[in-house]
């Protein structure tokens, strides 16, 4: 059997797995999916390898678009030494090829299986050039979160077929969006509802000592979004999508019951083998305990959680100090100006202090010292062995634990 078959073969036994255990299958642009949503991870976490490797097992692969030139030696030496007012255009135009070549190795390996997206954090100077270049490209569908995404219906006006998913954090957030962009005839496909206390990455809280609040809780923000959503007639057309500590079949389960379409997973994928990040960034995240983890105020002015690592523990004991000093910066640390709005280089002191391009981009390539290791909360389904994509799958979908994991993962 060649391998396309192999994998056409493991796609329907895995959708087959799913059905026996009791879940749902769901419906997301014209294609029938499993339940499973690959969250889209910034910087290089996953990127065309990881999201065509999902979307192969017929589920949603999703890359992040930020800084893809990172994954590019080629793209990398023609910028990365780049300084002055042009640095920017052509940084930026090398971050669109690579966001081109890495839908073209998703499409590729996933050979018109599962579904593809593309993420796009809305507070990203570039949001608008990511998200017109991933339509062009083909992309089937479009997750924005990092803010509200009230212009992604014009944005992607020539593009009537794609799905337009914004990801929010409770009912509130949802009502506003859906409000907004009836207005311009059109609605979103899906929404992610991501925990702020359980995700990894930027959270959707205002404040840190926000994001453990109840009204985050799935049994909360879930029902809720149903009722507005019945309220205004639109029950069964918008699927949503739980983000945020997703590890079992029970999980799956329970937010199916809870009225979810899909659950939407992050850290346990960045940890596969066919996760895009180096293998010291998988080990840093799947050997992390729940006390290493921590939760702070990001460049972007958003909490965020990481692993407190020793970068992390460092930049936390000097931040009170480095925000007694913010300043506005003459330029952007890195010339490029990833996010609209800096804490570091518009010295807003009640923001981070740190560029996050460098320390993301460290963390990726696997520097454990200088990097920045965004991580959700949960344990992980396979504690801190890296395996394959296959295997998530089949222990998400059908409880089956690869049969020569040693005892006490996957628990
Ligand atoms: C390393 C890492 C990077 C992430 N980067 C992004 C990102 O760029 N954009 C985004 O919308 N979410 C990002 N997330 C959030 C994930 O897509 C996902 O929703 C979340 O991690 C789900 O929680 P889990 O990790 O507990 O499964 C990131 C998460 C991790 C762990």
């Amino acid at each position: 059997m060649d391998t396309s078959s192999r994998i056409e073969e493991g796609a329907a036994a895995l959708k087959a797995l799913a059905r026996a255990a009791g879940l749902r299958p769901w419906t997301l642009g014209e294609r029938e999916l499993v339940p499973v949503v690959q969250g889209g991870m910034g910087i290089g976490v996953s990127a065309g390898g990881l999201a065509g490797t999902v979307a192969a097992e017929g589920a949603v692969g999703t890359i992040s678009c930020v800084d893809l030139r990172r994954l590019h030696p080629d793209l990398m030496e023609q910028t990365q030494a780049l300084e002055g007012e042009s640095a920017k255009p052509l940084i930026d135009a090398a971050n669109l090829v690579a966001l081109g070549r890495e839908i073209a190795k998703a499409r590729q390996l996933s050979a018109g299986r599962g579904l593809l997206a593309v993420n796009v954090m809305r507070a990203v100077s570039e949001y608008e050039h990511y998200v017109r270049h991933a339509l062009d490209c083909g992309i089937d569908a479009v997750v924005v979160g990092a803010g509200l995404p009230l212009d992604l219906p014009e944005l992607a006006r020539d593009y009537p077929k794609a799905a337009l998913i914004p990801i929010l954090s409770d009912a509130r957030g949802v009502q506003l969006v859906v409000r907004k962009w009836e207005k311009k005839g059109r609605l979103p496909d899906a929404v992610v509802i991501e925990h702020p206390g359980l995700a990894g990455g930027h959270l959707g809280a205002a404040k840190v000592a926000d994001v453990h609040d109840k009204r985050f809780d799935f049994d909360v923000v879930l029902p809720e979004t149903l009722a507005f959503l019945r309220s205004v007639g639109l029950e069964g057309r918008i699927a949503l999508i739980a983000a945020g500590g997703v590890t079992s079949l029970d999980d799956i389960r329970r937010l199916q019951d809870l009225g979810a379409a899909a659950v939407q997973v992050g850290t346990a994928f960045a940890v596969t083998t066919e996760g895009d990040a180096a293998p010291e960034f998988k080990r840093v995240l799947a050997e992390a305990r729940p006390e290493d983890l921590v939760e702070f105020t990001s460049v972007a002015g958003l909490p965020a959680r990481a692993v407190r690592t020793p970068w992390l523990e460092k930049y936390l004991r000097l931040q009170p100090r480095l925000q007694a000093h913010a300043h506005v910066k003459p330029h952007c640390t890195m010339w490029f100006d990833c996010l609209a709005h800096c804490g570091l280089r518009d010295g807003n002191a009640a923001w981070g202090q740190f560029c996050i391009d460098k320390v993301l981009g460290h963390a990726a390539a696997g520097h454990i010292d200088r990097g920045l290791f965004f991580r959700g909360a949960g344990a992980l389904p396979f504690g801190s062995a890296i395996r394959s994509v296959h295997e998530l799958m089949q222990w998400l979908l059908g409880g089956v634990r690869p049969p020569d994991l040693g005892q006490g993962a996957a628990a």
